[in-house]
């Protein structure tokens, strides 16, 4: 696997895009980065991470026969990889909140972007970015929801390793998807799932509040819930989010 280091880059997830563009790359090719100065995050957020104490990094999978169906199942590969990497290290009260936030009780330690290039129905390929919050010890007030692997264990801690160990999972679990087992996939992703079957206040976008409880995720990738009343409802990503 070839991995490129850098030390200050916008984001690696437009690094290794425009790297994919313009020459043929090896699968698995990473892009890691010290810094970066427009990381970027899901639904055109900003992802921010504190220079050098971090892991931000992108990998770029390409795929023989994914089909654009199947995209969810390549979102829960990944949230696992993360997940399953971190929980190594011994680190309890850890989900995933869908799609693919890592969670450490109600604090976020890392984020997930994944860019699917399409033909047709199909993903050829993928940059997949992964921000992960390592050894970064203070968060401003700016994001008042996120820690870090070194405040939950209260040392410092490689994040070589972590790097490695995520690289591994990612590797096995991307294989299982090739391999065409998104059960062993699905199964694991929802039952690590933030809040699953927890009675919870959401939000939609227009700021309306209700009650619900997360029941899984369906076909199309999107969260479902059962509401007060026992209807079940589906959201997309820019729908709803917990209040
Ligand atoms: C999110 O939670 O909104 C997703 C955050 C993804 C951040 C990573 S950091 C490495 C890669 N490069 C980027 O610009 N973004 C991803």
């Amino acid at each position: 696997m070839k991995i490129i280091k850098l030390s200050a880059i916008d984001s690696t997830n437009s690094f290794l895009k425009e790297m994919a563009e313009n020459s043929v790359i090896d699968n698995f090719t990473t892009v890691v980065a010290e810094r970066q100065t427009k990381g970027r995050g899901q639904m055109n957020s900003k992802w921010v991470s504190e220079e050098g104490k971090n892991l931000t990094f992108s990998t770029f999978v390409r795929f023989e026969s994914l089909l654009f169906e199947q995209h969810r199942y390549l979102s829960f590969a990944v949230a696992l990889s993360v997940f399953e990497a971190v929980k190594s290290l011994g680190i309890n009260r850890l989900t995933i909140k869908w799609p693919n936030d890592i969670m450490s009780g109600n604090k976020k330690i890392g984020g997930i972007l994944i860019e699917n290039s399409l033909s047709r129905n199909l993903i050829v390929s993928s940059i997949i970015g992964i921000g992960l919050n390592v050894n970064q010890d203070f968060f401003t007030e700016e994001l008042p929801n996120a820690t870090s692997i070194r405040n939950i264990i209260g040392q410092e801690i490689s994040k070589e390793k972590v790097f490695q160990l995520i690289l591994e999972r990612l590797q096995s679990n991307i294989k299982l998807l090739n391999k065409k087992e998104e059960d062993i996939l699905e199964t694991r992703y929802l039952n690590n799932l933030y809040k699953k079957n927890i009675p919870s206040m959401f939000k939609t976008m227009e700021g309306k509040l209700f009650m619900g409880k997360i029941i899984g995720v369906s076909q199309e990738g999107k969260l479902q819930l059962e509401l007060e009343d026992e209807t079940l409802k589906e959201f997309d990503l820019k729908e709803v989010s917990f209040a």
